[in-house]
């Protein structure tokens, strides 16, 4: 049977009252796929998101770390610092981070490193820009980044990690990629990292989808044979869209 993961990225949304509030009600949708559901928040609303969700199940995280345990890094949260809370998950390399605020492949690489060593969940984003798809490039660009993000990691770790393909091009813009579109992509990172690991360790590697999913296109995605679920941003905001979303996952587990 396929595994999922339903995850919403809050981005720099809701403040910490408003995630105590939400998650309250999410958990009280009774969502029977519960464990294969996550909401990642902002740093401010961990400590809320964790009381919310209290005994539903549901998984939380944040949306970025630092790689040093601790120092001299001004505005940084570090990995023993998220363990203390008790997160489940952490988004590494989102496209916005990766653009804004200069993350490269090799910040990833030890981001990934540093979560798996405190047995932290990473979420991996890669995705290509509406340029290079344009260009053709779609394929080496994302297995440049698998590669260089996986660097130096073992199989055994490596198959812990979560892969998000976001095509930058379908974030935040209501342009989803076709279902074929993602999956052929899904598939291909896939391949890459059996390639460069093994068959088993592929196959046991959640690949979510993410770009303007919404319950309207959900079913579509996740019915893909290489798409393990979502990593889902404006509409995790909305408790219907994002139950919904979960509900589409839980009839196809
Ligand atoms: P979106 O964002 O669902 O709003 O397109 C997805 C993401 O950036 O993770």
């Amino acid at each position: 049977m396929k595994k999922f993961l339903i995850a919403g990225n809050w981005k720099m949304n809701k403040l910490a009252s408003e995630a105590l509030d939400f998650c309250k009600e999410l958990a009280a949708q009774n969502l029977t796929n519960a464990k294969d559901v996550a909401v990642l928040v902002p740093f401010t609303d961990l400590k809320e998101t964790k009381e919310g969700l209290a005994g539903s199940g549901i998984g939380f995280g944040a949306q970025n770390v630092h790689f040093e345990e601790s120092g001299a890094f001004t505005g940084e949260v570090s990995v023993p610092m998220l363990k203390e809370i008790g997160v489940d998950y952490c988004v590494v390399g989102h496209s916005e981070r990766r653009e804004y605020f200069a993350e490269t492949d090799e910040t990833v690489n030890k981001k990934l490193i540093a979560l798996l060593n405190a047995g932290i969940t990473p979420i991996l984003c890669v995705g290509e820009s509406l340029e290079v798809r344009e260009q053709g490039g779609e394929q080496t660009f994302v297995a440049g980044q698998i590669l260089a993000d996986f660097a130096g990691i073992p199989a055994s770790e490596a198959a812990k990690i979560v892969v998000a393909y976001e095509p930058i091009w379908a974030i935040g813009t209501g342009k989803t990629a076709t279902p074929e579109q993602a999956e052929e992509m899904c598939a291909f990172i896939r391949g890459v990292l059996s390639g460069n690991y093994d068959n088993a360790t592929g196959d046991s590697i959640l690949i979510l989808y993410g770009g303007s999913m919404k319950p309207s296109n959900a079913k579509e995605l996740l019915e893909k044979p290489d798409i393990n679920g979502g990593l889902i941003g404006g509409a995790s905001l909305k408790i219907d869209d994002f139950t919904a979303i979960a509900n589409a996952a839980a009839e196809l587990g």
